[in-house]
């Protein structure tokens, strides 16, 4: 790696008018984190100095996104030469490489910002690079003129003649420029094209015209996906999952059907973890090695120890913390609640606010109610109890380790340990009542 210096400025000021948005573009969601999240990752990776993130009037909750990086405003959207240039006051003159990049093109690599950086090492020693792509469909990007190695000028698609317009080269928006120079040219950008906006591409014929050198590096289209529009939202989702889906594998885990598995970004997966189809994983997981899940479980910001089973059909929600070898299992809900090293929950049961120890076996059909409208209250069932089916544990209550619930009890009173509780009315029958009961129904009436 380069030993430059890098600044970057990121670009985010725009409204985002065809998402029919309340939320400013680069805050949506891309598996499950703000765009803009996406590519300050990649950015930081680089370890610039600076990061200057240019927003527009009313993005205040971009500010707490991008912090501790700064954010300045740009008043009015006079284009993307201006917003650059509202950097200044936060980067300066720059002795290092600026890169500046959008904030609605999430998907690109740290890599690809690399091989930009050190470009400038090349012999021909550019003052700036243009990261270049050959989309199937080239569309309105703007167009690279180029002459042998080196690019000439960007020719914004409304400015292109019908020439230049059949160029297939185009601009992915990204541009690294010399640091020292790149305030003194964005200064003297001027707005007389076909959209009277100040166009940061107008850089490069800005360079070339003072003898300097501007090169290309060439990026993949995948990567360089703008998100305009809901569509373009879930194309760079589809993208994206597909990464985390192949860095899951690349791990160690198994997927059955990789397509139907939806990751959160920071979802972490250990070895030898098998997940079945239509597993959703919100924000905040973390599956040690060894674990089976289950087709169509729902999970989000659970921790599940090695060699737990989930599911089929569970939800662990927040504060959901499975132990070794614990079993979850169909219609299954945790919510903030631990569930013990090797304890059993297999069936169409709730657990929330609760501790479940170590081996303790909970029935079909079994309900914490921790909730009674005003307050949550916790449920703690000690080591090895078992916990009749259909049984409604009232909290605040304590099952004491090695109790016994008979099924159907409605638990609000704490549990000795090894005791048991039973709580229904007693089992009446009377004999021969169902035939007699019959007879009477079925005789003819007059
Ligand atoms: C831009 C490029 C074009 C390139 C394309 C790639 C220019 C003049 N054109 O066109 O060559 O092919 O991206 O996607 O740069 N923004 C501001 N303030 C402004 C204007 C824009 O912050 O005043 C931000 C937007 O929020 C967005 C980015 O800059 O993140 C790009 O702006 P946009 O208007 O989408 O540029 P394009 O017309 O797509
Ligand atoms: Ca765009």
């Amino acid at each position: 790696m380069t030993k430059r210096a890098v600044a970057a400025i990121i670009l985010a000021a725009g409204q985002g008018t065809r998402m029919k948005s309340s939320l400013p573009k680069v805050m949506h969601k891309i598996a499950g984190r703000p765009m803009i999240a996406h590519l300050l990752e990649q950015v930081e990776a680089l370890h610039p100095e600076k990061i200057a993130v240019v927003v527009g009037p009313g993005m205040d909750s971009l500010e707490g996104a991008v912090a501790p990086w700064p954010t300045v405003l740009q008043k009015d959207r006079l284009g993307t030469g201006h917003a650059a240039l509202q950097a200044e006051a936060l980067i300066g003159a720059f002795d290092g490489v600026a890169l500046i990049l959008f904030g609605d093109t999430p998907l690109i690599a740290k890599e690809t910002l690399e091989k930009m950086i050190l470009r400038f090492d090349a012999s021909d020693h550019p003052a700036l690079v243009v990261l270049g792509f050959y989309p199937k469909d080239p569309g309105a990007y703007g167009r690279l003129a180029m002459r042998d190695e080196r690019v000439e000028a960007i020719i914004e698609y409304n400015d292109a003649t019908p020439e230049q317009k059949k160029i297939p080269l185009c601009n992915s928006g990204v541009m690294a420029v010399d640091g020292r120079i790149l305030f003194p040219l964005l200064q003297e950008l001027k707005n007389d094209n076909a959209k009277g906006e100040y166009y940061l591409t107008d850089l490069v014929a800005a360079v070339v015209a003072k003898g300097l050198c501007a090169a290309m590096v060439e990026g993949d289209e995948e990567e360089l996906l703008g998100v305009n529009s809901r569509q373009d939202q879930a194309t760079a989702e589809w993208v994206a999952q597909n990464r985390l889906r192949q860095k899951a594998m690349e791990n160690g885990a198994t997927l059955i059907d990789p397509s139907s598995v939806v990751f959160s970004w920071d979802t972490k997966l250990g070895r030898d973890v098998t997940v079945g189809p239509n597993v959703v994983f919100g924000a905040g997981v973390s599956i040690e090695d060894d674990v089976a899940i289950n087709a169509f479980c729902h999970l989000e910001g659970a921790h599940v120890a090695s060699g737990a089973v989930i599911g089929p059909f569970a939800r662990l929600r927040p504060g959901a913390e499975i132990a070794r070898a614990a079993h979850i299992g169909n219609f299954v809900e945790v919510k903030k609640a631990t569930i013990a090293e090797g304890a059993k929950v297999n069936h169409l049961t709730y657990i929330g606010d609760a501790f479940i120890g170590a081996g303790a076996n909970i029935g079909a059909g079994t309900i914490t109610c921790n909730y009674d409208g005003f307050e949550k209250t916790r449920t703690h069932v000690g080591a090895g109890a078992f916990i009749g089916s259909n049984s409604s544990l009232v909290a605040p209550v304590s099952i004491g380790a090695g109790a016994i619930i008979g099924a159907g009890s409605v638990i609000d009173r704490d549990v000795a340990a090894d005791s048991l509780a039973v709580e229904r009315s007693s089992h009446r029958e009377i004999s021969g009542w169902a035939a007699r009961f019959r007879e009477k129904k079925s005789a003819p009436k007059d």
